[in-house]
């Protein structure tokens, strides 16, 4: 199994945090964004790690990651020339996953959860996770039956069908390169997951598994401060513990 993190877009929704810098190098209370979705990776065992970059602040990941050396993996970077939107990470990721499996997982999007066990017991096709949330609207919205078979995903739904969000970290079998390659544009002229995950929901190859814990995507400014409380007072309860 090989990670990919999608770290580039142009994140204008956090100007003008944003206006000299990556979204993804931006603070969430002591570390660098990207510091989180890594640490979700290797935690789920992936050691071979692909990051994703605007051609703007290539040099800046690089700077401070490195070879991955110092987190116990390797780590490889491709720049993304323009935000074709999230699936076009299998299109610039094709030499890098190579005859593998991949995890995606989005570059702002920050979990607690441990997706070791899901991750291992993959086999075929693609995998989503799910979290109940108040507000669907914003995500991609996800119905499954009782198997934990996707029977319809949605994109920012006007109407959503469930409280379930699509969070930002999915499993898909190789296949996934061809199956982006042969993607539509949408309307907002990029080449969606939500379309992708289609794909393999409509021949009942997209299982859906449900994550209980923190999550949240980091790419608004409530999302950002939320997230660096919550993290400030899990650091704080580790001391504490600790004494
Ligand atoms: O956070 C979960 C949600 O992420 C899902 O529920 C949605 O189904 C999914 O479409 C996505 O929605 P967003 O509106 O949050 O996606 P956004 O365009 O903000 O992109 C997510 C991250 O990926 C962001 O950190 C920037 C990066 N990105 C985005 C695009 C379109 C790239 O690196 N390249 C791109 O081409």
């Amino acid at each position: 199994m090989k990670g990919i993190v999608l770290a580039g877009g142009s994140a204008t929704r956090l100007r003008p945090l944003t206006k000299v810098t990556s979204k993804q190098l931006l603070p969430v209370y002591d570390k660098p964004m990207i510091y989180y979705p890594l640490d979700t990776l290797i935690r789920a065992g992936i050691r071979d790690i692909l990051i994703i970059v605007a051609p703007e602040y290539a040099g800046h990941f690089m700077n401070l990651l490195g070879s991955g050396k110092d987190f116990g993996a390797k780590f490889s970077y491709v720049i993304q020339d323009k935000p074709r939107g999230l699936a076009d990470a299998f299109i610039v990721g094709e030499e890098f996953i190579d005859d593998d499996n991949v995890t995606l997982i989005l570059g702002d999007n920050i979990f607690d959860h441990d997706f070791s066990d899901q991750i291992r017991l993959f086999k075929s096709g693609g995998m989503v996770f799910a979290k109940k949330v108040s507000d669907p609207k914003r995500f991609g919205v996800v119905e499954f039956d009782s198997e934990m078979t996707a029977l319809s995903i949605v994109e920012k739904p006007e109407n959503p069908v469930s409280d379930y969000a699509v969070v930002g970290l999915y499993v898909y079998e190789n296949s996934v390169i061809e199956v982006a390659k042969n993607l539509k544009p949408s309307a907002r002229g990029e080449i969606e997951i939500t379309d992708l995950n289609n794909i393999y929901l409509e021949k009942g190859e997209l299982k859906v598994e449900i994550i209980e814990g923190v999550w949240e995507d980091a790419g608004s400014f409530d999302g950002l401060l939320h997230i660096s409380n919550i993290m400030a007072e899990k650091a704080k309860q580790q001391v504490s513990n600790k004494n």
